[in-house]
């Protein structure tokens, strides 16, 4: 059977539907990648994010090897524009059956920094980016009684870290949101499944995004010695996404066999 997803995905971020695309090593493929486009799994992409020559360098990458993707500039803070997107999912496929929040910042940093302008980035986007596209879609899985809504929490959504507060806040946020929406959809009867990811150190550009510049020294010596490639979180994706309609896997962590917290 072919199912139409609707991936709300953000190449960099290899989580999900790395698709296509190359890790920064530009060697590995995500599995996903071949799942969504076989016969079986074949899906129908509608990609967002804010950079435009890298949504369309994707969504040409997926054409070329014979899936289908279109794509939109996004700004997930802009509430707009996730309706936008999820419009243009059923303008161009007739149908949204899923959708991957996944963009998120961690410019992380000591509180004693008074990062303000990061702290409310990080709340704007990882916390309201969420918020945003379940608006955006809920309505729509609602009516039609099927729905999946897959985000990227972190481990740092399962633990504290110092020098992560802000961060880790969004990311309890996000566990506590998608938690509340899998227990209030299933009383509801909407059968609209949720899974929640919570990635240790995976390869990105994540660790680009701190200011702060011991933080950043950390944090790339901690990548350079644990991260492990995206397509490990894709496949976790593909996982969530091929259960049978009644069955709700509902939290995935994962992470480097190396990597001890
Ligand atoms: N990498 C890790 O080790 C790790 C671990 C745990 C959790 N995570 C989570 O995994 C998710 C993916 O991050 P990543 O590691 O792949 O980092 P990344 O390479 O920096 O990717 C972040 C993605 O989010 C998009 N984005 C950022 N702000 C946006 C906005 N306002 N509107 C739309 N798109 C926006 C970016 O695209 P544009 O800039 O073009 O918009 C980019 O594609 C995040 O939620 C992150 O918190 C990552």
């Amino acid at each position: 059977m072919v199912r139409f997803q609707f991936i709300n995905y953000f190449y960099k971020v290899k989580t999900g539907i790395v698709s296509l695309f190359s890790d920064k090593t530009n060697k590995v493929r995500s599995n996903l990648n071949k799942r969504l486009l076989n016969k079986e799994q074949g899906a129908k992409l509608v990609l967002g994010a804010r950079r435009e020559d890298k949504l369309k360098a994707i969504a040409d990458n997926i054409k070329t090897k014979g899936g289908e993707a279109v794509y939109r500039v996004t700004d997930v803070v802009k509430p707009e524009d996730n309706i936008a997107l999820v419009e243009l999912a059923k303008s161009t496929f007739g149908k949204v059956d899923a959708i991957f929040l996944n963009a998120g910042l961690m410019p992380n940093s000591p509180l004693s920094a008074l990062e303000t302008d990061n702290w409310n980035a990080m709340v704007d986007v990882n916390i309201k980016g969420v918020l945003n596209g379940i608006v955006a879609v809920l309505p729509t899985f609602e009516a039609q009684k099927s729905g999946h809504i897959i985000s990227t929490s972190s481990v740092a959504g399962l633990k504290v870290y110092p020098g992560c507060a802000v961060y880790c806040g969004t990311k309890w946020a996000v566990k506590a949101i998608m938690e509340a929406l899998r227990m209030e959809s299933a009383q509801a009867g909407t059968n609209i499944r949720t899974a929640t990811i919570y990635p240790a150190a995976v390869q990105s550009e994540l660790v680009a995004s701190i200011t702060d510049e011991a933080t950043s020294t950390a944090y790339r010596q901690l990548y350079d010695a644990y991260e492990i490639p995206a397509e490990r979180v894709a496949n976790v994706v593909a996982f969530a996404l091929a259960q049978p309609d009644d069955t709700n896997v509902s939290e995935f962590t994962l992470g480097p066999t190396t990597q001890p917290w």
